[in-house]
């Protein structure tokens, strides 16, 4: 499914979303799957790799291929799931779905509001696997993995902390149990807990204790576990970047072009005031049109 081209388009297709956003919300509260949502959005996404332009939040997650992905096991639920939607709204893109779902997940789970821009266009492309990270490593791998998609070390810590949602379940990656007491909550009890250490009944992957050990992820860490509102600041910043990775937001694009129109007129109206020099007395236009 191709983005909308036209004004008319764009103005039916944002109608779509605002609608399909509903849905969304109603889909998540009653099936009480936020945390498969946040985590397919994320998955589509973390796939990107900046040097090449490949991969990213394009609906590529959708294919049979990547969802074979070990790293996706389970994920088919959330695919299914959003097909209730896009059966509804079929000129919504899969990307900006599951995108959208990612941030309505959030939000509906007591989170921050993440900006949305749709337009993200469909590829049936998967990448090679391998490109999400592997919780069983560390620091520089996780460096590896979100450097090679153009984030940062605040934007790893800020987003590890969606593990404030949903759990680990042995079936599917071999770890098992919730990272926070209430998963439904969307909060900073993650980092809290992380700094605790080890809790009866709570999951930590090789992944999330390395932002303990890492200096510079474990100042992020410390203030996040103090400072919920710098979290979700945080949080929501790096959560808009992952969901557009390799997208052109066209939004910015008309505001840029709105702002260059404006200087455009307003230097016409200087060099045309300048040139013309045009300010008639009115005493002698009156006398002029009254003889
Ligand atoms: C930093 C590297 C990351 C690693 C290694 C990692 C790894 C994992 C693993 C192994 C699971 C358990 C899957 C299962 O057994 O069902 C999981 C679940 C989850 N992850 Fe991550 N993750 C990472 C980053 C993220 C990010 C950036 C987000 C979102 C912003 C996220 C959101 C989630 C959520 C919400 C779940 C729970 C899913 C559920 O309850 O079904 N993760 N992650």
């Amino acid at each position: 499914m191709a983005a909308p081209q036209s004004v008319k388009e764009k103005h039916l297709y944002l109608k779509e979303i605002e609608k399909a956003r509903q849905d969304l919300r109603a889909l998540i509260y009653s099936k009480n799957c936020a945390p498969i949502m946040l985590r397919l959005a994320w998955h589509d996404a973390g796939t990107y790799e900046a040097k090449t332009k490949t991969g990213g939040p394009n609906g590529s997650i959708r294919n049979e291929e990547e969802l074979k992905h070990s790293a996706n096991n389970g994920l088919k639920i959330a695919v299914d799931l959003c097909e209730e939607v896009k059966a509804k709204y079929p000129k919504i893109t899969y990307a900006d779905l599951y995108q959208l779902a990612g941030v309505v997940a959030v939000e509906v789970t007591g989170g921050p509001s993440i900006d949305f821009v749709p337009g993200r266009k469909d590829s049936k492309k998967s990448p090679p696997e391998g490109r999400l990270p592997d919780a069983k490593l560390g620091a520089s791998h996780l460096r590896d993995t979100f450097y090679r998609m153009g984030l940062s070390d605040k934007d790893i810590v800020a987003l590890s902390g969606g593990h404030t949602l949903g759990r680990a379940h042995q079936e599917r990656s071999g770890f098992d149990g919730p990272w926070t007491k209430d998963p439904a909550k969307f909060d900073n009890s993650y980092f809290v807990e992380l700094l605790k250490g080890e809790s009866r009944g709570l999951v930590k992957l090789p992944t999330d204790k390395a932002l303990m050990m890492d200096p510079k992820f474990r100042s992020y860490v410390e203030l996040y576990a103090k400072d919920k509102d710098a979290f979700f600041r945080d949080y929501a910043e790096s959560h808009k970047k992952l969901s557009e990775l390799g997208f052109k937001t066209p939004s910015l694009g008309s505001k840029v072009g709105i702002a260059v129109s404006i200087a455009v007129v307003i230097t016409l109206a200087i060099v045309w005031d300048q040139l013309t020099d045009f300010n008639p007395d009115p005493y002698l236009v009156w006398k002029r049109f009254n003889n």
